[in-house]
């Protein structure tokens, strides 16, 4: 009885962890360009449980001279270049759900190493559990 009750639990939880946003575009170290558009592509694997998203935020922070980027996310996200709704929708069969983003990449922004984070908040499930869940990149900006 116990074992079983904690059983289903677990497999809730890990239900629930498998599902997370993932930054697919661009992918580490790519070349992004200060002042010029670049596609962030968010993906979200397709899910048994019920969704809502609410929100995303794609931002941009500096990892400076020291080559040093932010450790977490909680502590900043930088530069935020997008701002808004998620709706991820299937496009080619091999690929899970995902929305592409044409954002600016800020002028004026560091030569050298950034931090591409995505910020995704939902509602999962029958009860709306909160979720604030994370991706990144690290990219590196050069000026134009
Ligand atoms: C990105 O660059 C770092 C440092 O040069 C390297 O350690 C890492 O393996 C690279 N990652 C990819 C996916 O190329
Ligand atoms: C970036 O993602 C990595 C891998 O998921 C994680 O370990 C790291 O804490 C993240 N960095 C920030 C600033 O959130
Ligand atoms: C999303 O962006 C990627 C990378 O640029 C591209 O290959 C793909 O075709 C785009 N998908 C859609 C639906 O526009
Ligand atoms: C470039 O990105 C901005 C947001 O950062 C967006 O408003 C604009 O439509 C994008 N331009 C193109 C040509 O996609």
């Amino acid at each position: 009885m116990k074992f079983t009750a904690l059983f289903s639990l677990l497999s809730v939880a890990a239900t629930v962890t498998a599902q997370n946003i993932a930054l697919s575009f661009p992918t580490a170290n790519a070349t992004v360009t200060a002042g010029q558009n670049t596609t962030v592509q968010v993906s979200f694997p397709n899910s048994l449980t019920s969704v809502q998203h609410v929100s995303l935020v794609i931002s941009l922070a500096s990892c400076g001279q020291a080559n040093e980027c932010p450790s977490s996310a909680y502590e900043t996200l930088g530069t935020p270049m997008y701002v808004g709704g998620f709706d991820p929708q299937y496009h080619e069969s091999a690929l899970p759900p995902y929305q592409n983003f044409s954002v600016q990449i800020p002028e004026g922004t560091a030569e050298g190493t950034n931090l591409l984070t995505v910020a995704h908040f939902m509602l999962l499930g029958a009860s709306f559990v909160p979720i604030l869940d994370f991706s990144n990149a690290t990219v590196y900006a050069t000026s134009a």
